[in-house]
């Protein structure tokens, strides 16, 4: 078959790369000039496990080319996926902007029967806004050509984006045209491995699905990051508890992990998306909104422990900070917790080393140029030189090598052997006796 993504994000990048893996012939389309001539080079926009070596190979197979222009690719394609970004307003509801305007395009250059497939992150009823707006520029062009919007959500993570693509534990299809659905199902047939795992759906369901899925899992998130709070408080530790409550099948083991708060370009966003879209039903979203408050202030979680253990004093201070994405596996720092926890300790006068295995050159980007001018935050080489005269470790991100430290080395060069982790990597017995003193997130103080 042949398609063509628009977007070269997240989603649209290995959306592209692994429908060419299937033998298909896809053109990836975005505007960013630069962009473009990096991949067509090899350079990834973005981190992610395995990205590169798909990319590259079908490349130079023939099955995979990259575009600034839709109208280069419009002659061959008839299944155009729509992936570009669709970011928060001000008022947290998503910005449909270039979602529109890429509708707006296809339907100035169609010139055969065509599916266009929102695979980005929007609202109940986009899918019913981009056919507008390419009706809208048929008629303009006087032309009458068929067409059908799919809703095609993307369920991947990064970090694993491509396993999650390649086995997908479903694939979502919202249409109500038995055509569109013929079309689908033949591209997604090599994904469906031994069982059929695409289902289909109305539009509007389909669109719905995506954020119920998300918002169920921040939901769990938060949920059990309550728990851990009520723990701290009521001396009982979480991580029994949750060994306790996720061997109910009912319940489950998965996203049931406390920590300092999730982060990422979905979870926060699809969220406020949703309470957006409630609130324009005149629906007031009680659980919604809690989940989104219980996670800001979860994200809290080091500074109150911090100013607990050093009674609110952390002025001339340094802290080795280990993680800066917002999980392991990624370069990503979208709204992640360590950009909440330097702007709290910086105002309180506090100094940060900080390392990170993927994320150095995001956090040369992302974080105020000032905090490095001013020498308040030091990026180093290690994660040992982050513990250099500190007076405490904040594990933010438990990449792995994170997981098994030398804990001798630290006790040399850390000036107070202090450990707060930020996401329950390590067995407080077994740190204490090494002669640290260790604060979990829900675990017995
Ligand atoms: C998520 C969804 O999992 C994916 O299906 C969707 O397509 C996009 O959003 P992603 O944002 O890549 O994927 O990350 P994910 O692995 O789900 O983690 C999200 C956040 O939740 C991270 O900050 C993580 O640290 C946090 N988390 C996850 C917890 O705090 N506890 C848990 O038990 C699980």
């Amino acid at each position: 078959m042949n398609l063509t993504v628009i977007g070269t994000g997240y989603v649209g990048l290995v959306s592209g790369a692994c429908f060419a893996e299937m033998g298909n012939r896809v053109t990836c389309v975005d505007v960013d000039q630069t962009k473009i001539d990096g991949l067509k080079q090899g350079h990834l926009p973005i981190y992610e496990p395995g990205l590169e070596t798909i990319v590259e190979r079908n490349f130079k197979e023939g099955r995979l080319g990259f575009s600034t222009c839709l109208a280069d690719t419009i002659t061959e394609s008839n299944l155009f996926f729509i992936a570009v970004g669709t970011p928060p307003g001000e008022d947290g509801s998503a910005d449909l902007q270039y979602v529109l305007a890429v509708a707006r395009e296809i339907g100035q250059l169609m010139t055969q029967y065509s599916v266009i497939v929102d695979k980005s992150t929007v609202p109940v009823g986009t899918a019913d806004l981009v056919h507008a707006a390419i009706q809208e520029e048929l008629d303009k062009r006087k032309v009458e050509i068929e067409f059908d919007v799919v809703s095609n959500p993307e369920f991947l993570k990064e970090g694993a984006a491509i396993d999650d693509f390649m086995k997908p534990d479903r694939i979502v299809v919202g249409t109500e045209s038995p055509r569109a659905q013929d079309l689908i199902r033949q591209l997604y047939a090599p994904f469906n491995h031994n069982h059929e795992r695409t289902i289909f759906m109305g539009v509007r369901d389909a669109e719905m699905t995506k954020y119920a899925a998300n918002s169920m899992l921040a939901t769990k998130i938060s949920f059990i990051n309550e728990i851990s709070n009520l723990c701290e408080l009521m001396d009982v530790d979480v991580e029994n508890v949750r060994r306790g409550i996720g061997s109910d099948g009912r319940i489950g083991f998965s996203f049931i992990y406390p920590g300092c708060g999730y982060g990422g370009s979905c979870f926060p966003k699809d969220v406020q998306a949703l309470i957006r879209m409630a609130q324009g039903v005149d629906y007031v979203p009680e659980v919604l909104l809690s989940v989104e408050k219980r996670n800001q202030q979860q994200k809290r979680w080091f500074t109150r422990q911090l100013e607990k253990r050093f009674d609110g004093n952390l002025s001339g201070m340094t802290f080795g900070v280990w993680g800066l994405s917002f999980k392991p596996g990624t370069d990503d720092m979208r709204e992640a917790p360590a950009k909440v926890l330097l702007a709290d300790l910086l105002a309180a006068g506090a100094k940060v080393l900080a390392y990170d295995p993927v994320a150095m050159e995001t956090a040369q980007h992302e974080l105020p140029a000032e905090w490095f001018e001013s020498g308040d935050v030091t990026l180093v080489g290690n994660q040992y030189e982050a513990l250099q005269q500190v007076d405490g470790l904040l594990l933010v991100t438990e990449w792995k090598p994170f997981r098994n430290p030398d804990l001798a080395a630290m006790s040399r060069t850390m000036r107070k052997k202090i450990i707060f982790d930020g996401r329950n990597q390590y067995e407080p017995d077994y740190i204490r006796n090494e002669g640290f003193e260790y604060f979990g997130v829900g675990r017995l103080g």
